[in-house]
């Protein structure tokens, strides 16, 4: 083990460190300078011995928040047990558990027919695991895939991924992409808002794919997700959803809905696209289901089942650590009722950001569905569009998440230009802890905004 001299230890230390070592693609760390060292439920400790409350939990992984007891103990459990922690894709007591638990918690009618892919451990992993599925069942090429809409950082699913700037310096991205527009009323891309946002999104994707001259060859698949994550907190109306599962399923398009971020009670329900009613022909599922451990898959209709045997093979493919900790998580999420906890502790909390918008003009909008909550901050100085919304504030948002680390509370950026605020607490936060990030968010909101309400500042 390297031993540091006294003055290299200690969290300036470890910080400067893996500043200078680490590569530029760094991303959290950027924003969140702390260096933790102890976390449970919804607190994580630095090492200089500084509590935060933790609104990101691992961009929405930690449903039960940081080393919930129920996962500890089945982590404890599993490996006192003698159970081998790496089994490639072996059967597994453990795999058998986690997929009996999934699938019951599983729509009826998609859980009937469904069949499941162990994934490399990344929810990216399991988007591309999906996207080839598809193309393999349709021998088709080409992808829909939305604005705002984020599926990963590897090649497949950064084609579908919209962010222009992660995808532009990169030659060469695998894309047959049609890009299509996602109803975000409040940024509307037709310049309208409201509903009818909704109503010409879903118009005009019918009307592209039945164009003779749309220019879409017909493609292997739909990606969506039900509430875009790192777009911002924008949740999709469920009569849309319904939309996009007609008119895919009208044309023959397998419908594969992203659910890494929206899944395990999330959004108010188990599944975000319990919303809607719909039933997907895929889902792709990562982040919560591995109970903070790395763990990624797909389920879909055993109709797609087509891929020869190690079409989509991986070392890492047989977590037992990471099933064992999931199996615990999803069942403590619907014993406890977690999800209807989300729904109303997350209505709570937007009824509260709202009528803060009311006294702040620097937050534009204020969005989300359960406890995946976005505030939009603009510049109140700034002209405003057809639509009525005023143009990003990126500078405001970074000030407003320093202004929150300042005060305890860890809270990332998303959406456009980086100028949304994004709340997801886990879903075990206690009544006490949303008043205190309410508060704690309120203050920095003030302190920042102010000023550009006033005309000064940022
Ligand atoms: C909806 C969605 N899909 C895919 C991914 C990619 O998952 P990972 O970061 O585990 O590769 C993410 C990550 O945030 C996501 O939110």
């Amino acid at each position: 083990m390297t031993t540091y001299p006294a003055d290299l230890v200690g969290p300036a230390a470890v910080l400067r460190r893996q500043r200078d070592r680490e590569s530029a693609a760094r991303t959290y760390a950027r924003s969140f300078p702390i260096v933790p060292v102890r976390a449970e439920g919804m607190v994580i400790e630095g090492a200089d011995g500084r509590r935060y409350l933790d609104c990101l939990s691992g961009a929405g992984t930690l449903a039960l928040g940081h080393n919930h007891p129920v996962v500890l103990e089945a982590i404890r459990r599993t490996v006192d047990g003698g159970a081998p922690l790496h089994v490639l894709d072996l059967a597994t007591p453990e795999k058998d558990e986690f997929t009996e638990t999934l699938f019951a918690t599983l729509p009826a009618g998609f859980a009937d027919h469904a069949r499941i892919h162990f994934c490399g451990p990344a929810g990216t992993d399991a988007v591309e695991a999906a996207l080839k599925l598809m193309q393999t069942a349709t021998g088709r090429r080409g992808l829909l895939a939305f604005t705002g809409a984020y599926h990963g950082m590897t090649m497949g699913a950064l084609a579908a991924t919209a962010n222009v700037a992660v995808k532009e310096p990169v030659a060469g991205i695998a894309a047959d992409v049609t890009r299509l527009p996602y109803p975000y009323p409040y940024r509307c891309p037709f310049g309208v808002g409201g509903e009818r946002s909704a109503e010409l999104s879903a118009a005009y994707a019918e009307r592209l794919l039945d164009d003779p001259a749309g220019g879409v060859v017909p493609p292997a698949a739909m990606i969506v997700e039900a509430v875009q994550g790192e777009g911002g907190a924008v949740p999709a109306p469920d009569g849309w959803m319904r939309e996009m599962r007609r008119i895919t399923a009208e044309r023959g398009i397998p419908l594969i809905v992203d659910e890494v971020q929206t899944g395990v009670g999330r959004t108010g329900a188990f599944w975000a696209v319990e919303h809607s009613g719909i039933v997907p022909d895929a889902v792709v599922m990562s982040k919560a289901i591995g109970g903070s451990l790395p763990l990624a898959v797909i389920v879909y209709h055993e109709d797609y089942d087509g891929w020869l045997p190690g079409a989509h093979t991986g070392t890492f493919r047989g977590n037992t650590l990471a099933m064992a900790a999931g199996t615990a998580t999803l069942r403590h999420v619907l014993r406890e009722g977690l999800a209807e906890r989300a729904a109303s502790v997350g209505a709570r909390m937007v009824a509260r950001l709202d009528a803060l918008r009311a006294e702040l003009p620097a937050i534009g909008d204020v969005r989300g569905r359960g406890l995946m909550i976005g505030v939009e901050l603009v510049d109140p100085a700034g002209a405003p569009d057809a639509c009525g919304a005023r143009p990003a504030a990126p500078r405001a948002a970074a000030a407003v998440r320093a202004a929150c680390l300042d005060r305890g509370l860890i809270v990332e950026l998303g959406g456009r230009y980086d100028s949304t605020l994004r709340l997801l607490p886990p879903l075990v936060v206690t009544d006490e802890q949303v008043e205190a990030v309410l508060d704690r968010l309120a203050d920095a909101l003030a302190e920042v905004t102010a000023p550009l309400a006033a005309g000064r500042g940022a």
